[in-house]
């Protein structure tokens, strides 16, 4: 059985489709801090049986011991974490109690029950600000902000707990940016309050949520003036965890490192023009000044997850906008 902290969110429950699908059992544990419970429901939906979803917190010994005292867990996916940039730069104290408490919580219960197999949602924000794209696995680690600086932070800890548990098989998964939904339209992403991110943000306005986009910054060195980012379709990047899970279930007993992206770099008006060409709806835009912190380009080398996990994205911009724009059409205030 898989246990999938954060499994009620966006990356999870779509993680936990492809799982299920390929046959595994799934447990999903969550705080529904910045999920819902009715996303459960859509996935059990899709998978045409019942899952377990056990509501409970990371940072909590207890909710943890009583999941793995009560179900069989051969490994773990670690989705469970806060991730909006901004915030984590006002509240840093509850960024490190979530995202490096809960690691510290669920891996010392993981000690104690004996499971010594984690698949870990890292995120292509511990580069920063890379020298050039596209960025490989070697490139140097500058997280720019306090989220960032968390990722790294787990990171470390989870190759500094490999130095002293070497039987541990771990794989530490730098994700680009995860767009779009599965292609039934009955789970996507379900942002809490205005959107942060280009893709939700984009959808929103396509239904009428939002009068209009603000694109931050048209003076980027990029062929358009427009920043450059490395969309993933979020089942291309569910399969990457099928791969990282199976890899860690062989039991490789050593620390994987990989970026899952697709390799290829789109700007803000690249990603809306193929917004409207899968919607039929117009985007309004407006060019606004740069967003702080934001970096001109930053696209994945994804080689190494290719040779290391045989898995490469296939999907394209064009199919990220479509399955983004069903799930949002179908569902316009998201999971309600
Ligand atoms: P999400 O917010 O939709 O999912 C995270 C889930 O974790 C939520 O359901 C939330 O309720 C739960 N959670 C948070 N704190 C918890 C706690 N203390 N105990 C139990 N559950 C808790 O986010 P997502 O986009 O699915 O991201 C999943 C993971 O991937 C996160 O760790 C995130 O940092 C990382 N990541 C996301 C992106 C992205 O752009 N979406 C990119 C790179 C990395
Ligand atoms: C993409 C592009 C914006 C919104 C963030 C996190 C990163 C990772 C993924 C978790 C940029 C532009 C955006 C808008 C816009 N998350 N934009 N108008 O900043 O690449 O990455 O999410 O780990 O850590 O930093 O993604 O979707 O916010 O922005 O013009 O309203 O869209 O400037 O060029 P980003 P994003």
């Amino acid at each position: 059985m898989i246990l999938l902290t954060g499994g009620a969110g966006y990356i999870g429950l779509h993680t936990a489709a492809v799982l299920l699908e390929a046959g595994h059992e799934v447990v999903l544990f969550d705080n529904f801090s910045n999920s819902k419970p009715p996303g459960v429901e859509r996935l059990q939906a899709i998978a045409g049986r019942p899952v377990v979803c056990v509501q409970g917190d990371v940072r909590s010994a207890q909710d943890m011991d009583a999941v793995f005292g009560r179900y069989p867990v051969d490994a773990v996916i670690h989705f469970a974490g806060l991730k909006a940039v901004a915030e984590s730069e006002q509240q840093p104290l509850r960024y490190y109690d979530n995202n490096i408490g809960g690691t510290l919580v669920l891996l010392q219960a993981m000690t104690r029950a004996g499971v010594k197999r984690i698949v870990f949602s890292s995120s292509a924000t511990v580069y920063g600000e890379p020298d050039s794209s596209p960025v490989a696995e070697t490139a140097a680690l500058r997280p720019a902000n306090v989220y960032g600086r968390s990722k790294r932070m787990a990171e470390d800890i989870l190759r500094d707990l490999h130095v002293a548990a070497p039987d541990w098989s771990i794989a530490l998964l730098r994700y680009f940016n995860p767009v779009g939904a599965h292609p039934g339209g009955l789970i996507g992403e379900d942002p809490n309050g205005i959107p942060n991110n280009l893709m939700p943000f984009v959808t929103q306005v396509a239904v009428g949520r939002r009068p209009e986009l603000q694109v931050f910054g048209g003076d980027y060195a990029t062929a358009d003036g427009t920043g450059v980012r490395d969309y993933i379709h979020v089942m291309d990047l569910a399969e990457g965890h099928q791969a990282a899970l199976e890899w860690a279930l062989g039991d490789p007993r050593e620390v994987l490192t990989a970026n899952l992206g697709s390799g290829r770099g789109h700007s803000v008006l690249d990603l809306v023009r193929a917004f409207e060409q899968a919607s039929g709806r117009t985007i309004p835009c407006r060019i606004v000044a740069r967003r702080p912190g934001d970096v001109a380009a930053c696209w994945c080398d994804p080689a190494l997850a290719r040779q290391r996990l045989g898995w490469t994205a296939r999907r394209t911009l064009q199919d990220m906008c479509r399955d983004a724009w069903n799930w949002q059409r179908n569902n316009p205030d998201g999971f309600g």
